[in-house]
C-alpha cells in the first residue's frame, strides 16, 4: 500500500505554502507514480476554532498512526488572548510530546543563488550543506529538580541539565543513520570539559558509534568552541549531534548562515515504528507570519523543503528528495523569488502561487 502522509496545515500562512506542496505531491503521482494517502485534518486555531482545543483526539490517533506528518505552522494574533491551556502552540507541543519525537533535524543548506543573504561572506556559505541533530525532549528544559525556590532569604532559580543513557543512545544512533544517509562524518557537541552530563554524553556516543556505527567519521568538539566554528568555516561539519539546550543556540546560529527564514525546512523524529520506518513530523521553522498572510506572499519553500525531508528520510526516496531540492535551487537561479528573497529594488516579487509554479516547471524540466 502507498506511504501515508497527514497535511496539518495549520493557520495564517500555513494552509497558503501547504497548498504549494499538495501540487507537488500530486505532482509526484502524476509524473514519478509515486502516490501518498493523503488525509488532512485541523491544528491549532483551526482546529481550536472548529473543536474548542488545539489538536482533536481524533486527529493526535491519525498523527500516530501514519507513517509521517507534515505541518504547516500554528497561531495567530485571534489567539494570542487565549487560555495557555488551548493555546494554538499547544497543539503543536502535544504532538511533539506523544508521539516522543526526540530528535529535531534542523538543515542549513546555503543554495548558490542565495548566498548574498547569508550574514556571512559569500565564500565561507556557498554550497554549504549541514544538518544539526539537537535533542528536543530532555536535558534543561525538563530536567528535574526545577523551580525557584526561597534558599537562605533569597529566591534561586534552578534548571537541571539531566541525560539518561538510553536518552543519549536514541538521538546518537538517529544521528549515525542520517550520517550514513549522508556524508558519512558526524560531529558531537557538549561540554564535557565542565559538565557530568557531557562527560557520559561523549561516552555513550563514543559506545554507539563503536558498537553499530564504526563506518561513520565521528569527533566530539566543546560546543562554544563548535559555536565559534560554525560562522568561522561552517562548511567543515556534515552532521553535528547535540542536546537540547545547546542545540536550541546552534541551530538558531547556524539558521542565520542561510539568509532567509522562508527557506529553512526542519523534521522531528521519533522512535522507529514496526514498519521500520521512524515516527515523523515534517515542518517549516517559520510561524504563520499574520503580517503577510492572506495576501499571497508567502515563500513556499520551506514548507516544500520539508516535504523534501520527508522523501528523504521517511520515504527512503533521497533521489526524489535531491530531484526537488535541485528544481528548487533551479528556481533560484533563475531569478523568481518571492519578496522575503529579494532586495528593496529588486523588481516585482513572485506570488507564492507563481513560486509552486516555477518549481513545478522545474520538476517537469528535470
Ligand atoms: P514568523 O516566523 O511567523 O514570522 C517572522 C517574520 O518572517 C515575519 O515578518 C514574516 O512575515 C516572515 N516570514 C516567515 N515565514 C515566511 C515565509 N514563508 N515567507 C515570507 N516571509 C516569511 O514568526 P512570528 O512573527 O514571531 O510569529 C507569528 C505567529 O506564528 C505567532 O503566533 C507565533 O506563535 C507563531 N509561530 C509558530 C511556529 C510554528 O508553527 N512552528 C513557529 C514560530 C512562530
Ligand atoms: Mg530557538
Amino acid at each position: 500500500s502507498n506511504p501515508s502522509l497527514l497535511i496539518l496545515a495549520g493557520d495564517g500562512i500555513g494552509p497558503e505554502v501547504m497548498t504549494e506542496v499538495q501540487r507537488i505531491i500530486a505532482w509526484y503521482g502524476d509524473k514519478r507514480g509515486l502516490n501518498f494517502d493523503v488525509s488532512e485534518d485541523l491544528v491549532g486555531g483551526a482546529a481550536y476554532d472548529a473543536h474548542g482545543v488545539p489538536l482533536h483526539d481524533d486527529t493526535m490517533a491519525k498523527a500516530q498512526e501514519v507513517d509521517a506528518v507534515l505541518l504547516g505552522a500554528v497561531g495567530g494574533p485571534a489567539y494570542d488572548d487565549l487560555d495557555f491551556s488551548v493555546k494554538p502552540e499547544r497543539g503543536l507541543l502535544r504532538l511533539r510530546k506523544e508521539m516522543d519525537l526526540f530528535a529535531n533535524l534542523r538543515p542549513a543548506q546555503c543554495f548558490d543563488a542565495l548566498a548574498d543573504f547569508s550574514s556571512l561572506k559569500k565564500d565561507i556559505v556557498a554550497g554549504l550543506d549541514i544538518m544539526i541533530v539537537r535533542e528536543l525532549t530532555s536535558g534543561s528544559y525538563f530536567g528535574e529538580p526545577r523551580g525557584i525556590f526561597t534558599e537562605n532569604n533569597e529566591r534561586v532559580g534552578i534548571n537541571t541539565q539531566r541525560y539518561t543513557e538510553s536518552e543519549i543512545d536514541r538521538v546518537a544512533r538517529a544521528a549515525f543513520e542520517l550520517a550514513r544517509k549522508r556524508g558519512g562524518k558526524l560531529c558531537s557537541m557538549e561540554k564535557a570539559n565542565v559538565m557530568e552530563s557531557g562527560i557520559l554524553w561523549r561516552d555513550v556516543v563514543t559506545e554507539v558509534h563503536a558498537a553499530d556505527y564504526s563506518d561513520i567519521e565521528l569527533s566530539h568538539m566543546y560546543a562554544d568552541n563548535g559555536a565559534m566554528q560554525l560562522v568561522r568555516a561552517p562548511k567543515q561539519f556534515d552532521v553535528i549531534l547535540t542536546d537540547n539546550l545547546f542545540g536550541d543556540l546552534l541551530s538558531d546560529c547556524a539558521a542565520m548562515l542561510t539568509g532567509s527564514l522562508g527557506m529553512l525546512p526542519s523534521a522531528s523524529l521519533g522512535a522507529p515504528m514496526e514498519n521500520g520506518r521512524p515516527k515523523a513530523m515534517y515542518e517549516p521553522v517559520h510561524g504563520s507570519a499574520p503580517d503577510i498572510s492572506g495576501q499571497g506572499k508567502a515563500n513556499p519553500c520551506a514548507c516544500i523543503l520539508s516535504f523534501a525531508m520527508a522523501l528523504r528520510y521517511s520515504f527512503d526516496q533521497g533521489a526524489e528528495a535531491d530531484r526537488l531540492e535541485a528544481a528548487v535551487e533551479s528556481v533560484l537561479a533563475s531569478g523568481v523569488r518571492t519578496a522575503d528573497l529579494m532586495q528593496a529594488d529588486g523588481g516585482t516579487p513572485a506570488s507564492t502561487t507563481e513560486m509552486g509554479d516555477a518549481v513545478i516547471a522545474a520538476l517537469d524540466a528535470s
